[in-house]
């Protein structure tokens, strides 16, 4: 561990008066809530998995971000002035996001221009906080920069990003509009997910998987031979990628909701696709099949995606992920009696990620129905009396819109 320097003999530089750091982080904090809005808008549309899971842990890492920027805004001006809206000249650059009619160009817009400009922001920034008198602000601006500037390569690896210079202002020096609040879009409602090129979609999905893999109790069938595996693991794969595809737009399509719904929401999508990652690996190196090789369905998303979102937080997190557990515990420790440790240890993973996941559904679900856990609780029965056993909506009710 180096040794924290700690002599006398560097001057305090004037820095940043507290009001104008205040700002600036108003104007992260705006910039990141909408990248974050938008990119979960698109990330179900999206098709290839390897993108896709670089847009969702880039929303998770800018969510983690913009809780220490929002702490930090709290810690330096703790009142209702911050962090405001943004001026109408960095709302004019946030409003290209809403333009965008592919998730290519939804990339272009993100890495080509804003994050970019915040890269720039950034760095003035860095340059001129006095590292004693504001060490705090200076640790928040640094860990932003690292992250900002991975992003922008990560995405120029994916998408044919090509950098433009549409936004040269010093966005952390504009204006905000204090004690305002900005509205955000929403994209139409999704027609269904996109995946990558080959895949085959059907309506019922894969025939080979069948209805005793996914009942609990005695009824409950754990793949244990290989090619029951190699079609189990890639449903499963498809169903953590549904998953994700849920918890991005339950965020997107509810911008009215606190900040830390959207945080916890966030975090579920990139649990659900490093999910799809270990399973997509798992397939390669044990069981000798890839992600394409058998057909996929939505079925099970759209009966889940009809509901409004109580509905949604309930019968998904609430009630699948929660009967997960119990299967996942099960095949675990049936895998483990036949040696089989690695595919059981996946498993053991994926029941430790459930338990925040169902929480979400209890923490948000309660949120919306008055914070009453006996009005939750009545949701509940009411809506679980509507699934087969499988844990499926029978009649979904018909969306609005
Ligand atoms: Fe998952
Ligand atoms: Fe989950």
């Amino acid at each position: 561990m180096p040794i924290i320097p700690l002599d006398d003999q560097n001057p305090l530089v004037l820095g940043l008066p507290v009001d104008d750091n205040a700002t600036r982080f108003s104007n992260y904090f705006h910039v990141l809530r909408e990248v974050i809005h938008w990119s979960n808008g698109w990330l179900p549309l999206e098709p290839t998995f390897h993108a896709k899971y670089v847009l969702g842990e880039h929303i998770h890492d800018d969510a983690r971000g913009q809780v220490k920027v929002r702490r930090r805004i709290y810690e330096l001006r703790a009142n209702e002035d911050w962090p405001g809206a943004p001026s109408d000249e960095l709302a004019a650059q946030l409003d290209r996001l809403a333009t965008a009619s592919t998730p290519a160009e939804h990339a272009q817009v993100v890495y080509g221009q804003l994050k970019p400009a915040l890269v720039r922001a950034l760095e003035v920034h860095a340059a001129s906080i006095d590292p004693i008198t504001d060490e705090v602000s200076l640790l928040v601006v640094n860990q932003l920069l690292d992250r900002q500037r991975r992003h922008i390569a990560e995405a120029a690896e994916r998408w044919s990003i090509s950098p433009e210079d549409a936004f040269t202002a010093d966005l952390g020096a504009l204006d905000i509009r204090k004690r305002e609040t900005r509205d955000l879009k929403i994209l139409p409602r999704l027609e269904e997910p996109r995946r990558d090129a080959g895949i085959e979609i059907t309506p019922d999905g894969d025939p080979y998987l069948s209805e005793e893999l996914y009942v609990n109790g005695d009824e409950n069938h754990v793949p244990i031979d290989r090619e029951e595996q190699q079609h189990f693991f890639h449903g499963l794969m498809d169903a953590e990628l549904c998953a994700a595809e849920l918890m991005a737009r339950n965020s997107h399509e509810h911008p009215e909701m606190p900040w830390d719904f959207h945080a916890d929401m966030a975090r579920q999508t990139w649990d659900e696709l490093r999910h799809a990652r270990v399973h997509e690996v798992l397939m390669a190196t044990e069981l000798g099949c890839r992600w394409g090789d058998f057909p996929i369905g939505f079925s099970y998303f759209q009966s889940i995606y009809a509901y409004d979102l109580v509905g949604r937080l309930l019968l998904f997190n609430g009630t699948s992920e929660q009967k997960a557990m119990w299967r996942h515990s099960h095949r675990r420790q049936v895998l483990l009696d036949l040696g089989q440790a690695n595919v059981a240890k996946v498993f053991d993973y994926l029941l430790a990620d459930e338990v925040p996941h169902v929480h979400n559904g209890v923490r948000w679900g309660t949120h919306l129905l008055g914070g009453e856990p006996a009005a939750y609780r009545e949701k509940m029965k009411e809506l679980r009396e509507g699934l087969d056993r499988t844990g499926q909506p029978v009649s979904p009710p018909t969306p609005a819109g």
